[in-house]
Formats: structure tokens, C-alpha cells, sequence
């Protein structure tokens, strides 16, 4: 490639332009069906999807934000219960919450990981809270060790927000088949993306997939049969149907990300404050982050040398306006997910991004840490 080439932070195009024809297919398969709600390919894509995970379920939803919310109630959140979620997240993850009548209660994170601090998460537990949402953010596997004991200790359902993990393990097994429900999001960037808005919750508990199912269709499990006040919130067959023929090649990208991210790692100096590589962990590198405290100038002049980058996430989410007044313990500080706020840039990682993508990133970062401006002032250590 050429110095002056643009290297987008995420390109779509690229997946999607081999599979385009396998693709058509699927859909047309639908479209001659016209089993477009509840069809056929939606249950073969939730059932594949379970064996993929290691769940005995998986309920096809309308979005990553509604499966968190269906898990929410399925797995008996009710509205004044407290759920405890990191502060360094999507606010998704705690807006999920707000639908489902929660109060999301912030926490720290780790410095390392940018994941949930498991002792910070203990002082903010109160005699309301009822459960803890462990994130496993930018594709790390959270500590399910670790976490399970927390929650088990304490009578806590486990509710994973498992958006940017499809296919990450913690000591072998999926993220997704450790909480009592977790969720996941199909949007269209994420490593198992639809061609839209889509999301599943999985369970191994069939009581909590059963009102799962139940919640995602307007309450009805039979025809006129409307038990609880659910949602209109089913995943359409037609995604389900392009997930489908995705699901396939999922370790594929999976294993060019973790390709990518050992990259990076080699070459970047270690003060950029890349994740590391935890021995339990295997991780699927939905984002690769960097920490410097002169971010947004190091950002516009990757900018100016044509490299796309993101930033995830700014402010953290306790400091977002719906969440400005009344989630956060008294006991609790947040300082670590607010200094990842102010100094985390995401650098190109996608599916299928090239080795050579990866090394000219490399390249054009590498005036910018050697200038004393943006070198890493203030950054992680
Ligand atoms: C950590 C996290 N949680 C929840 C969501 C919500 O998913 P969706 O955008 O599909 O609603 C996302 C992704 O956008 C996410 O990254």
C-alpha cells in the first residue's frame, strides 16, 4: 500500500463484498418465504448461534440495547432494583437499564483493562441491588471466575453485556454462557455484524430464554395469548438470514483481529497502553485501544496522515446527562473509568484488516510518539 492511502478505522465493504452473492441468496430465500417475522431462518440463526456459544438458547431481538433490556426483566430486574455496570461502557449498557425500570448503579474499572473493578462494584452494592452487568469491552473476556463468586456471594443475578465479544472465551468457554442471560449486538460493525440493527439474549436457563421469547413478542408465547407487557422487539428473519451466512466465517475475522492486535502490539512502545494478553483470556479485539493524555491532538494529526480512528468511550457514562443525578454511591469513585474516557483512542482494527493496513498504521503513528506534543504526555504507564 501507499504512504498516502487512506486506512479506514472500519471497512464493511470488505466482508461483505465476497459474501455479497451468498448473501442475495439468503435474503431471497426469505423474501420467497415471506416468513419475514419469527421465520424459518431465524430460528436455524438462533439455534446455530447457541451451539457457537455453548447456550442451550438463543432469542433473536431487535437490538443489543433490547436484548440487555430483555435479560434485564427476564432474569428479574424489576423497576427500583439496582443492577451495578461499569462506568466505562457504551451507555447503552446502562440505558438498557433505565427501560427495563432499573437503577444502574456506576462502578470503576480496572486501570489495565478498562473492565469491571470487582472491588469498586462491592462498595457500591446496596440491600436494592440485584444484580451486576460485567461488560467484556473492546472484545476482552471479563474474569467469569471472579465475577460468578461476586455474585454468588452476594445473591446477584449475572447479566453479561457480551455486544463486542462474539466468540471470545474466558479458560475455553464463550462469553455469553457464563451470566444468567447475556447479550449480544449485531450492528453492522460489530465482529458478527447484520446488514442492521440486531441483537440476541442468550441463556443456559430455559425459564429465563422462555420470557426472553416472551418479552420480544408483545408479551404472546401463543396466538392471543399476552401473559406480561413485553415489546415489539423480534430480530426480522431477513437479518437472521444474513447473520447466518456470516456466523460461518466469524473465527475467520476473529482470528485476523487477534492477528492485527498481536501486530499493533509488537510494534507500538509499550507507554501506548495497549491492552495486554491475560493467559485466561482470549480476547476478539472488537476495538484495539490506546491511551495518550494529548489524544485529541494525536487523533487530528492521524487525521491529517489519513488513518480513521474512534474514540471509545467520551465522557464516561455517569457523566453523561441521564445519568447526572442519582446513580452514583456516595462510596464509589471513578476515577479510572474517567481517565480512560479522556485519554482512550481506538485505531483501525476490523474484519479482515491486512497486515500491511496494520504496519503502515504503525508507520504514521510513529512521528506523532516520538514528537514530545503528543508523546503519550500524561498517558497510561
Ligand atoms: C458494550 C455495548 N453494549 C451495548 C451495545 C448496544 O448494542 P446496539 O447498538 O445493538 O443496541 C453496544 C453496541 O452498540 C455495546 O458496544
Amino acid at each position: 500500500m501507499n504512504a498516502s492511502d487512506p486506512i479506514p478505522f472500519v471497512d464493511l465493504a470488505r466482508v461483505h463484498g465476497p459474501l455479497a452473492g451468498e448473501i442475495r441468496e439468503a435474503m431471497d430465500a426469505v423474501i420467497a418465504g415471506g416468513d419475514f417475522i419469527l421465520g424459518n431462518a431465524l430460528e436455524r440463526f438462533e439455534s446455530e448461534f447457541a451451539d457457537y456459544l455453548g447456550v442451550s438458547e438463543a432469542v433473536g431481538v431487535s437490538s443489543g440495547t433490547t436484548a440487555l433490556t430483555i435479560a434485564a426483566i427476564a432474569v428479574g430486574v424489576r423497576p427500583g432494583d439496582e443492577v451495578i455496570v461499569p462506568a466505562h461502557t457504551y451507555i447503552a449498557s446502562a440505558l438498557a437499564l433505565v427501560h427495563a425500570g432499573a437503577k444502574p448503579v456506576f462502578c470503576d474499572v480496572d486501570g489495565e483493562t478498562g473492565l469491571i473493578d470487582l472491588d469498586s462494584a462491592a462498595a457500591a452494592v446496596s440491600e436494592r441491588t440485584v444484580a451486576v452487568m460485567p461488560v467484556h469491552l473492546y472484545g476482552q473476556a471479563c474474569d467469569m471466575d471472579a465475577v460468578g463468586i461476586f455474585a454468588s456471594d452476594r445473591g446477584l443475578a449475572v447479566l453479561e453485556d457480551a455486544a463486542q465479544a462474539h466468540g471470545a472465551r474466558w479458560r475455553g468457554r464463550r462469553v455469553g454462557s457464563f451470566g444468567h442471560a447475556a447479550a449480544f449486538s449485531f450492528y453492522p460493525s460489530k465482529n458478527l455484524g447484520a446488514a442492521g440493527d440486531g441483537g440476541a439474549v442468550c441463556s443456559g436457563d430455559p425459564a429465563v430464554a422462555k420470557t426472553a421469547r416472551r418479552l420480544r413478542n408483545l408479551g404472546q408465547l401463543g396466538k392471543g395469548d399476552h401473559a406480561i407487557a413485553g415489546f415489539n422487539a423480534r430480530l426480522d428473519t431477513i437479518q437472521a438470514a444474513v447473520l447466518g451466512v456470516k456466523l460461518g466465517r466469524l473465527d475467520a475475522w476473529n482470528a485476523s483481529r487477534r492477528r492485527a492486535a498481536r501486530t499493533y502490539a509488537d510494534r507500538l512502545p509499550a507507554g501506548v497502553g495497549a491492552l495486554s494478553t491475560r493467559p485466561e483470556a482470549e480476547d476478539v479485539h472488537h476495538l484495539f485501544p490506546i491511551r495518550t493524555g494529548a489524544r485529541d491532538l494525536l487523533r487530528a494529526e492521524l487525521e491529517v496522515r489519513r488513518v480513521g480512528t474512534g474514540i471509545h468511550y467520551s465522557p464516561a457514562v455517569h457523566q453523561q446527562p441521564p445519568f447526572a443525578s442519582g446513580t452514583r454511591s456516595p462510596r464509589v469513585a471513578l476515577k479510572s473509568a474517567e481517565r480512560w474516557a479522556a485519554e482512550e483512542l481506538s485505531l483501525p482494527i476490523f474484519n479482515g484488516i491486512s497486515e500491511a493496513e496494520v504496519l503502515e498504521v504503525c508507520a504514521r503513528l510513529e512521528p506523532s510518539l516520538a514528537a514530545p506534543s503528543t508523546a503519550l504526555a500524561g498517558g497510561a504507564t
